[in-house]
């Protein structure tokens, strides 16, 4: 049976050690079926998402140290081997970008937040379904090369790498914010119980 929905978003958590299987195509679909509804302004439709399995994550790998190393030369192979395992880190990845268009009157902030909108209902549609998945971005996620080789043009975004399998291990989620600590009401000046 399915999670429900409110379950689905008060449990939520980021889980890194992920392993085999992956998230199939029934819950693939799914995921991308549901950032198809995430809110867009002005329905531009920014969100791209590049499915990264099997081989091809050793390519991406390349590309992360490959970033490493133009970013730092002086780093040493033993750190770039690391970086270019991060990669196989988990069976699946969604790249997940913003095609953003400068023209457009929607800024192009709120294009890129659409495209974080749809990621979260990705995360939610991986945990309702019984998958864990952490975001991630890092240093590759702002570097043009990695964008070019991923197919976004320089004034795209990539949002996120969805990291996504099942949980090796479970993760204990960081400490919760009760709403008191960030909700306040607003009141108008004119409004009596505002004291
Ligand atoms: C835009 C964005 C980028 C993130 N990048 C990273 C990252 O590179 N590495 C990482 O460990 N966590 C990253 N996170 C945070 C985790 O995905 C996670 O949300 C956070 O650690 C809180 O844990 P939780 O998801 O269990 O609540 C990122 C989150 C967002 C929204």
């Amino acid at each position: 049976m399915a999670m429900d929905a409110i379950t689905a978003l008060t449990t939520r958590a980021s889980n890194g050690k992920l392993g085999e299987p992956a998230p199939d195509a029934e819950t693939l679909r799914l995921c991308f079926e549901a950032a198809a509804c995430a809110p867009d302004h002005g329905t531009l439709h920014p969100l791209r998402v590049r499915v990264v399995r099997g081989a091809a994550r050793e390519r991406l790998g390349e590309l992360m140290a490959d970033t490493l190393r133009r970013h730092n030369p002086s780093t040493s192979d033993e750190q770039l081997a690391q970086m270019r395992g991060k990669a196989l880190r988990a069976p699946l990845i969604l790249v997940v970008g913003a095609h953003v268009q400068s023209q457009a009157k929607v800024p192009a902030v709120e294009q890129v937040l659409a495209a974080g909108a749809a990621t979260q209902s990705m995360l939610l549609t991986l945990h309702a379904r019984g998958y864990a998945a952490i975001w991630r971005t890092g240093d590759a996620a702002y570097d043009e090369q990695v964008k070019r080789a991923l197919g976004f043009a320089s004034h795209d975004a990539i949002v996120g790498f969805i990291y996504a399998g099942t949980a090796k291990q479970t993760a204990k989620p960081p400490k919760r914010l009760q709403p008191e600590e960030f909700v306040s009401e607003w009141f108008s000046e004119s409004d009596p119980s505002a004291g």
